[in-house]
C-alpha cells in the first residue's frame, strides 16, 4: 500500500467530473487500499478518488469511532433522499475549514463491492453525509461550494495563506 498525495482547494483538477469503473480490477482494488490508507494515515473519514487525481469513480469512507468499519464504494449512485440536515463537515482537501452544509438525511445508495457485485443500502447519519459529500467530489463539486461566494473567496484567501507557510 502507499500513501497518495491529496489535491488542495482551489486545485483545478478537483473539479473534473470522474467516470464510471468498467471492471473492477486488481488496479481498483489497489486503488481502494491506498486511498483507505491516505484517509486513516490523514486522518479523515472519507476520501474520494478525485481529492488523489484519479478521476474514476471510487469513495472510500469509515465513520466509526474505532477505524474498523472500512466501507468501499465503485460507481455510487443516489437512488433516493429523504429528509433534511444541517451539519459542519470539514474536507481533507480544505485543511482547517469546516462549514455548516445542508444534506439529505437518509439515502439509499446502489454501488460495486469490491468483488464487482452490485449492492444496495439505505444510510442514515454521519454516513449519510459522508456518502454525499464523497459523491460530490466525484462529480467535481467541493462542499465549499454549496457556501456564499463571499465565504469561498476568504477560505481561498485563507488556503493560500497556508500554502505559501508550509511550501
Ligand atoms: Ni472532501
Amino acid at each position: 500500500m502507499a500513501l497518495l498525495p491529496i489535491l488542495r482547494y482551489p486545485d483545478p483538477r478537483l473539479h473534473k467530473k470522474a467516470s464510471r469503473v468498467d471492471v473492477v480490477d486488481a488496479g481498483i482494488r489497489k486503488l481502494a487500499a491506498d486511498m483507505a490508507e491516505t484517509m486513516y494515515e490523514a486522518p479523515g473519514i472519507g476520501l474520494a478518488a478525485t481529492q488523489v487525481d484519479v478521476h474514476k469513480r471510487v469513495i472510500v469512507m469509515d465513520v466509526s469511532e474505532e477505524k474498523n468499519d472500512l466501507r468501499v464504494f465503485v460507481n455510487p449512485e443516489i437512488l433516493s433522499r429523504e429528509g433534511e440536515c444541517e451539519g459542519e463537515e470539514g474536507c481533507l482537501s480544505v485543511p482547517g475549514i469546516y462549514e455548516t452544509v445542508k444534506r439529505a438525511a437518509k439515502v439509499r445508495v446502489r454501488a460495486l463491492n469490491l468483488e464487482g457485485e452490485p449492492f444496495e443500502l439505505e444510510v442514515e447519519g454521519l454516513l449519510a453525509v459522508c456518502v454525499q459529500h464523497e459523491i460530490d467530489h466525484l462529480d467535481g463539486k467541493v462542499f465549499v461550494e454549496y457556501l456564499s461566494r463571499l465565504k469561498q473567496t476568504r477560505i481561498k484567501a485563507k488556503l493560500a495563506k497556508q500554502a505559501r507557510i508550509t511550501a
